[in-house]
């Protein structure tokens, strides 16, 4: 007897049974009935059921996501190195980081109605009544959004997908505060249309919120096209004072309601914006302050708008770039709650976000630039305390606004205690030296440095990349931990111009001569 038939005497031995025992309680018109009902009531709440399960395995039906999926695709690799951060509206994490672009003299989160920050005290942490980001929408359709954060390239890039007809329509948006032009915040927009049809996006920049004492104009500037762009003139009050205020002027390219793309066709869009503001004063002498900031940001707004946005763009990330010449990288551990090269990383973008970059902004004189650099290669004294690696409370979560501005100004309030004064003064190239050296307790005194982090803490791989010692040399230093758990220290120098020697705690052995 084959499987097959043996399953069907079975079946029909079961409903034999099942006839037996119902034929016990009811008839078969009314077990006919019930089944009949059961089958109504699948048939009348099937598809609702059906709908419900299809949201729980979002995964397979809606291709948002796969829209979203394959525009985050090329910050896969640089997250995976915790160079970039990555959220997804379809998919929310306990460990990503504010998606957040700052430059040290503004900064804002790239989430729904974040405010523009300026500094305040050591952070940017004081907000303007303005909410520059620039929402883009399409009316009747539904939507994923995703976020990645280039560490090292100092973009946030905003993706949102539309679907429509089963056809995804992807949005990409970028945002930066400028690192070397920094009363400038940039957006652009492109949108692709791979439909046949036109369609027309909803373009959203809310501006002045809840104060109704800005002043606002609008102005055009005549070039190829004519631009239109706002002038808003305000001030805000400094916090914790008696009757100081910030004068701001913010000129913003006027934001078109919508833009339509044609079918099959792609359009890219260029908002610039620029602030300026005043240091805190008594309210009573904002007259003309205000005219001159008002000047100054018009003038600079229509230096943005006969800027190529690819330049822009360009000076922006050779600048970040730079800025993470100097590093640090950590042996991956699995251990739970231990800290990891992605907070690591995390944390020195958003500190440098909100520090200047002295030595690479346009603006810095010659003269400034010798005086910020001789601060920067003698690094006396820095860094003096215990490393910060365990330090938990340096470490904390950075999910929200004020979690990221808590830390930093915890991380800058640090160095500064610390020795490490005259770095933080050269601005963001100074402030990376001082957190990396803090990292592993390194010191520097009378022109040695020290490193000074005790060899039982040292139980993973350590890699601190150009640190800067004197006169335009650097170092590399790696701690590898061997199998025996006993960690060697490498160490690589860039240049030899005179003999440098290294010896371990308390330099008891003779020192040992470095070589390149
Ligand atoms: C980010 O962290 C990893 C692991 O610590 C490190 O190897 C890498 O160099 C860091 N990225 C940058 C840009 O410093
Ligand atoms: C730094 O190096 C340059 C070039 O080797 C040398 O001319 C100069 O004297 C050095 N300066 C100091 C302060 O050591
Ligand atoms: C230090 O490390 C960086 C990054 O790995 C590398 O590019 C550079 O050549 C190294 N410098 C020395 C002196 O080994």
């Amino acid at each position: 007897m084959s499987w097959k038939v043996f399953q069907i005497m079975e079946m029909q031995e079961i409903s034999r049974k099942l006839k037996r025992v119902l034929d016990g309680y009811m008839s078969s018109r009314r077990a006919f009935l019930i089944v009949t009902i059961v089958l109504g009531f699948l048939l009348y709440f099937g598809p609702s059921m059906f709908r419900w399960l299809r949201q729980k395995t979002p995964i397979m039906i809606d291709p948002n996501i796969g829209c979203v999926a394959t525009l985050l695709d090329p910050f896969s690799l640089e997250a995976s190195r915790f160079d970039a951060s990555i959220r997804k509206s379809y998919e929310p994490s306990d460990n990503s980081f504010l998606p957040y672009t700052g430059n040290g003299k503004l900064g804002l989160s790239v989430e729904e109605n974040s405010h523009l920050y300026i500094m305040s005290k050591r952070s940017l942490s004081l907000p303007l009544p303005f909410q520059p980001l620039i929402h883009v929408s399409l009316p009747g359709t539904s939507s994923q959004e995703g976020v990645a954060v280039s560490f090292t390239t100092g973009i946030v890039h905003h993706f949102y997908c539309f679907s429509q007809k089963r056809k995804t329509i992807g949005v990409s948006q970028q945002v930066y505060a400028h690192r070397t032009i920094p009363a400038i915040l940039l957006q652009s927009i492109k949108v692709n249309n791979p439909l046949s049809d036109d369609i027309t996006v909803v373009l959203k920049q809310i501006g002045v919120v809840g104060d109704p004492d800005v002043h606002t104009q609008l102005k055009t500037v005549q070039g190829n096209e004519a631009t239109e762009y706002y002038l808003h003139i305000g001030k805000v009050a400094v916090p914790d004072s008696e009757n100081l205020v910030i004068v701001f002027a913010i000129a913003a390219v006027k934001v078109p309601d919508s833009v339509t793309v044609t079918g099959r066709g792609s359009q890219s869009l260029h908002f610039g914006l620029v602030l300026h503001h005043s240091h805190p004063m008594p309210s009573g002498e904002v007259g003309h302050i205000s005219k001159e900031l008002g000047t100054l940001a018009e003038e600079d707004i229509k230096k943005v708008l006969a800027a190529q946005p690819v330049a822009l763009r360009k000076s922006h990330v050779q600048a970040w770039k730079q800025l993470w010449n100097t590093g640090f990288g950590i042996s991956y551990s699995r251990a739970q709650g231990t800290l990891n090269g992605d907070k690591i990383n995390a944390t020195l973008y958003y500190v440098l976000s909100q520090t200047r970059a002295l030595t690479l902004e346009l603006t810095t004189t010659s003269s400034h630039l010798q005086e910020l650099e001789s601060w920067l290669s003698y690094p006396d004294m820095c860094y003096r305390g215990h490393h910060t690696l365990q330090a938990s409370t340096l470490w904390s979560e950075l999910k929200t606004e004020k979690e990221v501005n808590n830390v930093v100004a915890l991380w800058l309030l640090t160095l500064d205690k610390q020795g490490c004064h005259n770095l933080l003064l050269s601005g963001s190239e100074g402030v990376m030296q001082a957190m990396v050296l803090s990292f592993g307790a390194f010191k520097f005194n009378n022109h040695h440095l020290e490193f000074a982090t005790h060899p039982k803490d040292l139980h993973r791989d350590y890699f601190f990349r150009r640190l800067s010692y004197g006169n335009s040399t650097h170092l590399n230093i790696s701690v590898v931990v061997g199998e025996d758990n006993k960690a060697v220290i490498y160490i690589a120098l860039d240049r030899s111009d005179r003999d440098y020697y290294a010896c371990d705690g308390g330099c008891l052995d003779p020192p040992i001569k470095l070589r390149l």
